[in-house]
């Protein structure tokens, strides 16, 4: 369909009923992980919204819901390599087991310090679920647990994802025309 979000995108990844697809499979594969351990889920602000919104409704489990807000990034495509936390935690998570849900795990930044700042609360274990793995971007050495697709290196965008903070409810994931950044 031609619209004015989907003008702006060069090549569709993953269409929506592929991405629906993946999430439920991740879902099942959490819940049978976690049942009985009532998880803390960490959603990762912005980008994560709506593939949390759909990955926790995929996973029959008592759970609880936290969001943090991190940045590394403005407006660029590239990791500036050091990471702000924006929001923290509303609760304490010591003795927790958190899972962590991210839009994209590109440099790695983002994810080894999350890793180590909820260590450092006192979390029991630390899973990491990423929606998207760029393995070409990593220049931390941090893997995911649970990953939805892996992508090749390009800046992509959609179901959460955002460019300059467009994008983030194109239902689909999907690569952006270059001539984009150039606009901006
Ligand atoms: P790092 O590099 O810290 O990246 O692993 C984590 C954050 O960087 C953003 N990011 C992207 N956002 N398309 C996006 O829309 C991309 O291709 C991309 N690569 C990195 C994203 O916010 C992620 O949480
Ligand atoms: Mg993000």
């Amino acid at each position: 369909m031609k619209n004015e979000l989907t003008n702006d995108i060069l090549k569709v990844l993953y269409t929506e009923d592929e991405i629906h697809q993946r999430v439920q499979e991740l879902g099942a594969a959490i819940a049978e992980e976690f049942a009985g351990r009532r998880p803390l889920f960490v959603g990762i602000l912005k980008g994560s919204v709506i593939f949390l919104a759909d990955l926790i409704r995929a996973c029959p489990l008592l759970c609880d819901l936290e969001m943090m807000a991190v940045s590394s990034y403005g407006n660029a495509t590239a990791s500036s390599g050091r990471v702000r936390i924006n929001f923290d935690l509303q609760q304490d998570v010591r003795g927790r087991d958190l899972i962590i849900v991210e839009d994209i795990l590109d440099s790695g930044n983002t994810l080894s310090f999350l890793k180590d700042y909820l260590n450092a609360k006192g979390a029991a274990s630390i899973t990491i679920v990423t929606l998207l793995d760029k393995p070409s971007g990593r220049q931390k050495a941090v893997t995911a647990d649970y990953i939805g697709f892996t992508v090749p290196d390009a800046f992509v965008v959609g179901y959460g994802l955002d460019y300059a903070q467009l994008y983030r409810n194109l239902p689909c994931i999907g690569v952006l025309k270059p001539e984009v950044y150039q606009k901006t």
